[in-house]
């Protein structure tokens, strides 16, 4: 039975058009292409699972969800029956109608984060978006205010503003972005490799003496907000240590400078919370949502506290930033993952991958560190425990040869130094939530076997895979 009857085409023709692929049609489309392209093509994704095939029917196991976007699995069930039945009805509406879907995601939200955190603006650009449409908010309810503070190494977007606003990468990037003169960057805590030099077991947080000190000496405009990813994602996997956004709160509020976090990676349910405001207790001023609330469909959601003044018809609006179809996906997606606590799914699995890796450390000094919480797992490779030299040719090759055994893992945001990486050595394992335990454990078994692998790797294989690695990376 087909959902719809076509008028124009047939069903075949439509199916022809999207099953069906010739090896020279890639090829041509990779010369057309702009953007670069991965040698596989997706084809199809398991229901509400974590597994993907492609066109040569390979399978894999997906440990990067999408851009860890897939919490509830590929193609989840529920999520496309809502969206068929909205599709029956409205696709696409201009910005400032209300549909019901939007009316639903509007009051549903605000019920789902901690803090008075009632007021909500939705798109269906994503994250970037969402990002700027914080900072035209901290800029609306403090007038005259237009800089904003952001951490070393984050990673906001890829419009001309969050690139600025996002780790810088000379020669990968072309452009630093635009604003840069608004944007005043600080150490995010990152205690492995303390930016202070400090023992996080008895720092007593220095690090927040260095945002006090940026706040007074860094700027010479007023601070209208600060942006930052509770917990870190493109930037390493990285969660702030408890106390410090309860500290960075008060510098805020001290400050009268707005606290934004980018809740992307974090919310719905990934690090065994609904949120990372939830998981630490400390509720932002702003809270900006994207990837996981769409349940595989374009959305972002700005919300803010109850108090702050909303935007003009003209601040903000988007020809398609209104699609009802990501609503309703979003609505549905929403109920599901409370309906199966994927937070707590996500809680249990992520302790239990956790311990089977850093039981795995303790044979394997390459892994010099092992971060969670939930399925929000980063695992810093380094040369030496001891140097912490990061091991950034060995993760790459073991992303690489993970791929060979069908699991995909993908690694941080790489430093670069006259054009060499320097860093990019925490492979990032943030599968679904849906996950099978099998499939999890099938996922750290080929971890733990291309570990081993590269550990085995020569000096010379090393350089050859670093000249492979900036070849890749680096304009064509
Ligand atoms: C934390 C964070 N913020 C913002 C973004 C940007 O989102 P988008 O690519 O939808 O613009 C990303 C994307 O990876 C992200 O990880």
């Amino acid at each position: 039975m087909e959902p719809f009857q076509p008028q124009v085409l047939s069903y075949e023709e439509i199916r022809a058009l999207l099953t069906k692929v010739s090896p020279q049609e890639f090829e041509q489309a990779k010369v057309h292409s702009l953007t670069r392209l991965k040698r596989q093509i997706l084809y199809e994704g398991q229901p509400a699972g974590a597994i993907v095939r492609d066109t040569d029917g390979n399978e894999y196991i997906d440990c990067t969800s999408q851009a860890w976007s897939l919490n509830v699995g590929y193609c989840h069930p529920d999520v496309l029956a809502a969206v068929v039945e909205q599709m029956r009805h409205l696709t696409h509406v201009r910005y400032s109608y209300a549909t019901i879907p939007r009316i639903k995601l509007l009051n549903r939200l605000p019920q789902l984060f901690p803090g008075n955190l009632t007021k909500v603006a939705l798109n269906n650009q994503g994250g970037g978006t969402t990002i700027e449409a914080a900072m035209k908010l901290a800029m609306i309810n403090k007038p005259g205010a237009t800089a904003f503070l952001v951490p070393y190494r984050a990673y906001h977007g890829c419009s001309l503003v969050t690139i600025a606003a996002s780790h810088y990468m000379p020669g990968l990037c072309r452009f630093p972005g635009f604003g840069l003169d608004h944007l005043v960057k600080f150490p995010y805590p990152y205690c492995y490799r303390c930016p202070v030099d400090k023992n996080p077991r008895t720092c007593s947080l220095a690090c927040l003496d260095i945002v006090e000190q940026v706040i007074r000496y860094g700027t010479n405009t007023p601070i209208a907000g600060l942006i930052i990813e509770p917990m870190q994602g493109a930037g390493g996997q990285i969660p702030t240590p408890p106390g410090y956004l309860a500290g960075l709160k008060e510098i805020c509020q001290r400050h009268n400078i707005f606290l934004i976090y980018d809740e992307c990676q974090t919310a719905f349910g990934r690090i065994g919370a609904m949120s990372a405001a939830e998981y630490y207790g400390v509720a932002p001023d702003m809270l900006v949502l994207s990837k996981g609330l769409g349940g595989g469909f374009p959305i972002g959601a700005l919300l803010a506290r109850e108090d702050l003044k909303g935007f003009t018809a003209v601040e903000e609006h988007t020809t398609f930033g209104s699609n009802p179809v990501s609503f309703a996906a979003a609505l549905a997606n929403i109920e599901v993952m409370l309906r199966l606590d994927l937070p707590g799914r996500a809680r249990r699995l992520g302790e239990y991958a956790t311990a089977r890796l850093r039981h795995m450390q303790e044979e394997h000094p390459l892994i010099g560190d092992v971060r969670g919480p939930g399925l929000f797992i980063g695992v810093e490779l380094v040369e030496d425990p001891q140097t912490k030299v990061p091991a950034t040719e060995r993760a790459t090759a073991l992303v690489e040869l993970a791929m060979l055994h069908g699991v995909i893992f993908d690694v941080d945001m790489p430093d670069l130094v006259n054009g060499l990486p320097t860093r990019r050595n925490t492979i990032k394992i943030k599968p679904p939530l849906t996950i099978t335990e099998e499939q999890l454990d099938r996922a750290l078994d080929v971890f733990e076997t291309v570990l081993k692998e590269v550990e085995q790797f020569s000096p010379e294989e090393l350089v050859q895979i670093r000249e492979q690695m900036i070849q890749e990376a680096m304009p064509r």
